[in-house]
């Protein structure tokens, strides 16, 4: 049992869910502390029944923190990580900073839970919530027939930017309501009403950071740098859950009902697929799927336009498998093993 864990970032959307999970998972632990930026310093957090202060994330504060999962900014973690490492302590990072970095597992504890065991710089990462779902539901299908090429379209929800997105969703639903113009403090136009196709800043041959994270962290948390991925990502005026249309072009054909299997035996994968249930089609929607801690699958078919290929649509909580779930996950593999 660890004796002391700290939550990094305990007061954002992502970090409250995390609290939330220790607390259902009895996640076992004898000290637990709650770390934000000088903002909430001094704020009280209700956990267990029993209030807490929430501590300023300074390097002193993780003294004697034998595990942290940090849920901050990306500079916050590029800033702040190193100096919990070196006063010993293990951390699991959301955020983006770390992830491609050679020395730092990136780890799907379903896929690849025991990369998180070797960890040399004191740093394991959880994945982008975007790639979390996509792999989960590639993996099953790769083991099987050989992922070749994956072209992946988000309807990412607003709850993936933070607090500050969901507000935006919120003011501007009201502004419509009222016959306002919307004002956005979090995206760069308004959200309400509208679908923005850039997720993250500018990269190279005109995809977004959003967008290459679903490439090269796909690829290194399936190990398979062969693999193609072209993905789109676009943020959608739904409050929780990112959705997905996935194209996966493999090898070995794979048919619907052998798809339908391979997804059903994979662990943490939920199929919800019939078009055709009496008049009301079942499948996966954002609405549905929020506060679940499964990925979700469904409107599996064949691809019409590719013998091997495969389409479907896949739901999941960003926050929760996408990020805190994930992240409570490994803590529990370093506690428990597999
Ligand atoms: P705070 O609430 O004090 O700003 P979200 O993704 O919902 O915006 O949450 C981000 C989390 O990261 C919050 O808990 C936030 O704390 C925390 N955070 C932001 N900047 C820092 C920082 N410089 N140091 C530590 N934590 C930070």
């Amino acid at each position: 049992m660890y004796e002391s864990i700290a939550v990094v970032g305990a007061t954002g959307a992502v970090g409250s869910i995390v609290l939330e999970l220790l607390d259902k998972r009895n996640f076992p632990y004898k000290t637990i502390k709650f770390l934000a930026s000088k903002r909430s310093a001094g704020k009280t957090i209700i956990f267990k029944g029993q209030s807490h202060t929430v501590e300023e994330s300074t390097p002193e504060a993780f003294v004697g923190v034998q595990l942290a999962i940090a849920s901050t900014p990306d500079e916050t973690a590029r800033d702040l990580l190193p100096d919990a490492v070196k006063r010993g302590t293990l951390v699991i990072d959301e955020s983006g900073y770390w992830r491609m970095d050679p020395d730092v597992p990136l780890v799907v504890p379903e896929i690849n839970a025991a990369a998180a065991k070797n960890a040399p710089k004191g740093i394991i990462s959880s994945p982008n919530c975007s790639t979390t779902q996509l792999v989960m539901a590639v993996k099953p299908l790769h083991d099987y027939g050989k992922a070749k090429r994956i072209v992946v379209s988000t309807y990412q929800a607003v709850s993936g930017a933070g607090m500050l997105g969901t507000a935006d969703l919120e003011n501007g639903i009201r502004a419509i309501a009222e016959g306002r113009e919307q004002t956005v403090e979090c995206f760069p136009y308004p959200i309400a009403g509208n679908c923005i196709p850039q997720i993250g800043s500018p990269k190279e041959q005109g995809y977004t950071s959003e967008e290459l994270k679903l490439l090269y962290e796909t690829r290194k948390i399936l190990g398979d740098d062969s693999i193609k991925v072209c993905p789109t990502a676009v943020r959608v005026p739904v409050v929780n859950c990112h959705s997905e249309s996935i194209l996966v072009e493999t090898e070995r054909k794979i048919t619907v009902s052998k798809a339908r299997e391979l997804f059903a035996a994979m662990p943490g994968v939920v199929v919800q697929d019939d078009l055709d249930n009496r008049g009301q089609g079942q499948y996966p929607m954002p609405y549905f799927c929020s506060g679940r801690d499964e990925v979700f699958i469904g409107r599996i078919r064949e691809d019409l336009s590719c013998d091997t290929g495969l389409a479907f649509w896949c739901v999941c909580d960003n926050l929760r498998k996408g990020a805190a779930t994930n992240a409570v996950q490994i803590a529990e593999y370093l506690q428990y093993g597999a």
